[in-house]
């Protein structure tokens, strides 16, 4: 059984927030966000959250698609800052659309957490179990941002992405993605979120990370996953259209393209709009892709994720 994405979607707050307006609140400057991430903007909720946006975001993916909500028998949200810690984001998304009777999860690997949903997702088409799956990456990241620490506030925005993944029987269409996705839980440390022990005790917490520590395992790591990947399919490089990578810094995708010794031109972004959207970051910029008909049927693209576990991981795909 091979798989299609049929549809892509993505919705980002109305509220707009630039480098100018946070040196206003805190000690930072539009020159050290732009050089040190290439970031110019972010969106910033005030009456969105991870629910609504990821509901939009899947409203826009179906449409795109074409398919009908009551079809879709499998919802996952790939959410580091899901508005509950249950019910889950899914079940959220699941009730808004109407997808009733969809099986609705939740998955967290932060800012890899897109490419793990649609890896699992793939998984399940390809087992026969359902026909038709919806992968979301949501984040409502100011709500776990410390707005008082320039060095994380400045860095993330909130959004969401969708694609409707769906069994395809023609075998001229669709594909088998091939994925290799990793952890290593002894660096969880280096970045984290949300200690229960903290909250029980009333202590906030907030968004913690080593910035320096995260860079260097995803300039690292992200090249080894997409040469990984590259050898288990066979392919090279040069085969491949696009490589997308999470959104967190322009300086890791240049280190990256470096490493691998690709031009930029097959590095798309979107950065600088939208900084750091964790698990979102993909999803919506893929959907930016499709939608500008950049992507063409038959383009091999490699999506790469990296972030909190510490995971990280590549799938690539035939569009
Ligand atoms: O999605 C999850 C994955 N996350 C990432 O991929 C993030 C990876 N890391 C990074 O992108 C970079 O490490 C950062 C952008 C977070 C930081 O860049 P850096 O070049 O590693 O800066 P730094 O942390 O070494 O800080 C350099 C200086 C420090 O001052 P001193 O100690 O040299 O005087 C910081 O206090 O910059 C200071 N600084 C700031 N200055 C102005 C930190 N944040 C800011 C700020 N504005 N917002």
């Amino acid at each position: 059984m091979k798989t299609k994405i049929v549809g892509t979607g993505s919705s980002a707050p109305q509220n707009v927030v630039t480098n100018d307006d946070l040196a206003k609140i805190v000690d930072t400057s539009d020159e050290w966000i732009y050089s040190r991430t290439g970031i110019k903007q972010r969106r910033i909720a005030t009456d969105e959250n991870a629910g609504t946006l990821a509901t939009d975001a899947a409203k826009r993916a179906l449409e795109n698609a074409k398919v009908d909500a009551q079809d879709i028998e499998l919802i996952i949200v790939a959410t580091t800052s899901p508005d509950y810690t249950f019910p889950n984001t899914a079940s959220v998304v699941q009730s808004n659309i109407g997808a009733v009777g969809a099986m609705c999860v939740d998955i967290s690997a932060a800012c890899t957490g897109f490419i793990y949903g649609l890896s699992m997702a793939e998984a399940y088409i390809q087992s026969g179990q359902f026909k038709k799956a919806l992968i979301i990456g949501a984040e409502y990241m100011s709500s776990i941002v410390n707005w008082k620490d320039r060095s994380t506030c400045v860095l993330f925005g909130d959004g969401a992405g969708a694609v409707v993944l769906a069994a395809v029987e023609d075998e001229t269409e669709g594909f088998r993605a091939v994925s290799c996705l990793h952890s290593d839980g002894s660096k969880g440390h280096v970045l984290t979120y949300g200690d229960r022990a903290k909250l029980s005790k009333n202590e906030q917490d907030f968004l913690y990370m080593d910035g320096q520590e995260v860079f260097k395992f995803a300039v690292k790591k992200v090249p080894e996953s997409i040469t990984e990947v590259l050898e288990k399919a066979d392919m090279k490089l040069d085969d491949v259209k696009y490589f997308i990578l999470h959104q967190a810094n322009i300086r890791i995708i240049e280190a990256v393209a470096k490493r691998l010794g690709q031009e930029m031109e097959k590095f798309p972004t979107n950065v600088a709009n939208y900084g750091n959207t964790s698990a979102a970051s993909i999803p919506i910029l893929l959907d930016e892709l499709n939608r500008n008909n950049i992507l063409k049927r038959g383009d091999k693209i490699i999506l790469s994720g990296f972030g909190a576990g510490l995971s990280w991981g590549s799938t690539l795909l035939e569009w």
